[in-house]
């Protein structure tokens, strides 16, 4: 074959899928790909159009058998679906009790904390770099903000903060490279981890339940719609979601930001001269490199596609990176990297029902993050031919980053 081929699972197209996404929407935009030793046969759209509507028609393409190509991802867990794999109306109503405890005025109540937090960090590398030692992006960094926000968000002592960290890891490392090989969970480690972290998180849901604190969790046991809450299951599926989709995510955002921009040194000028680009700079970025590059849904009735038929009951991608570079939504330029493009709408987030309940406070972590950055670093840029990617059919990010982070900013009012 000739052309770029979409294989989800080829390390040279998760390196650089978008040639392949591009054959894909012009010549086969409802693809039907084969069953082979690594999955079953699926479907994949890769129009913006496509997938905008798809994702908005639950009732057709549901969450509810797992948002993988394979076919048992729910029971292989051993958890109750969590509301991203419930459809509406259970899912509808979940999620606006979640919406009473996790509300944009809670999230943005961390900012000065992040920020802070933030600071210090960037104080560490800095030293690291001065010793002449090493810098990884990814590792030191960007990896580093999610996991303390949400530590801080889920009101965790900082004597068990330390068990946090590799819950994420470990869940992130799964959900990215163990979906590939053998299904969802191929290791028992992954089951074992996800044992403690419930354990963990069904005592401190107890805990919240006797006193609820001022905490996410005090919130979330508390939100009641009609005298309707939320049952321990509900909770506990709502974190796993949070430290599974919420980490590893926002942290290649950052990451992606600051690669994006440092090879592109004239947008990032604009971001150094005008630090109230850097929200619209974000929203390129995800655009571009969208760290969730596709979940699948299942047919529930026979449907229609670009007048290509899907018989119910088939899995089908909905290929979010691919959407997001459609030049019959963002133009000619779409795989071009513009600041101040300001687009109305992309599906880095996704759209309708499941549209990321955590997008707010994503945005927060990865402003706040990039300001401090490119206020103490302007320069700083990264090595991607040294880095390392998750090697996933789903997600897009990096494991390791090395950066050099060049001079620092001269403070202003300083006279040197
Ligand atoms: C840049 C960072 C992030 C990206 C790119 C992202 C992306 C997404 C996407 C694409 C979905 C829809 C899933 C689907 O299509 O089935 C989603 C749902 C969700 N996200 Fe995020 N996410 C991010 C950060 C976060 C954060 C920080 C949190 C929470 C603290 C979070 C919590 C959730 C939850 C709970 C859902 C499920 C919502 C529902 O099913 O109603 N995400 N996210």
């Amino acid at each position: 074959m000739s052309h770029p081929v979409y294989d989800p699972f080829d390390a040279a197209f998760q390196e650089n899928p978008y040639p392949a996404y591009s054959w894909l929407r012009d010549h086969d935009p409802v693809h039907h790909h084969p069953a082979d030793s690594r999955a079953p046969a699926f479907w994949a759209l890769s129009r913006f159009a496509d997938v905008w509507d798809a994702v908005r028609r639950p009732e057709v393409f549901s969450s509810a058998s797992g948002l993988t190509f394979f076919r048992d991802e729910i029971g292989q867990l051993g958890l109750p679906p969590t509301i991203v794999m419930l459809d509406p109306p259970v899912q509808t109503q979940l999620r606006a009790l979640i919406g009473r405890g996790f509300t944009p005025r809670r999230v943005a109540l961390l900012e000065d904390r992040i920020r802070e937090f933030v600071r210090g960090r960037l104080a560490g590398v800095a030293v690291r770099a001065a010793d002449g030692l090493s810098v990884d992006l990814h590792h030191d960094f960007s990896a580093t903000i999610p996991t303390w926000v949400l530590a801080e968000l889920f009101g965790l002592p900082e004597s068990d903060r330390e068990r946090f960290g590799p819950w994420v890891q470990t869940l992130t490392r799964l959900q990215n490279d163990g979906f590939d090989t053998s299904g969802l969970l191929g290791a028992g480690a992954g089951v074992q981890v996800i044992g403690e972290m419930f354990e963990y998180f069904t005592a401190a849901i107890a805990a919240a339940r006797s006193d609820p604190g001022d905490d996410l969790l005090g919130a979330l046991v508390t939100a009641e719609i009609d005298s309707e809450r939320l049952t321990d299951w509900d909770i506990l599926g709502f974190c796993f979601v949070v430290v599974a989709g919420g980490t590893d995510t926002t942290a290649s955002l950052i990451s992606h930001t600051v690669q994006l921009t440092g090879a592109a040194p004239a947008q990032r000028a604009l971001l150094v001269d005008d630090p109230s680009l850097v929200p619209d700079a974000l929203s390129e970025c995800l655009r571009l490199e969208s760290s969730v590059q596709g979940l699948a849904r299942t047919t529930l009735e026979d449907v229609e596609v670009e007048g290509v038929r899907i018989p119910a009951g088939e899995k089908v991608m909905m290929l979010y990176g691919a959407a997001n570079h459609d030049p019959r939504e963002f133009g000619e330029t779409a795989d071009r990297l513009d600041v101040r493009r300001q687009a109305p709408r992309h599906l880095a987030f996704s759209s309708g029902p499941h549209f990321c309940i955590g997008s707010h406070l994503a945005r927060l972590q990865a402003r706040v993050g990039i300001e401090e950055l490119l206020a103490a670093f302007p320069q700083v840029d990264v090595d991607a031919a040294a880095g390392v990617r998750h090697h996933s059919a789903f997600v897009r990010g990096w494991v390791s980053l090395p950066a050099e982070l060049g001079q620092p900013a001269v403070p202003p009012g300083s006279s040197g």
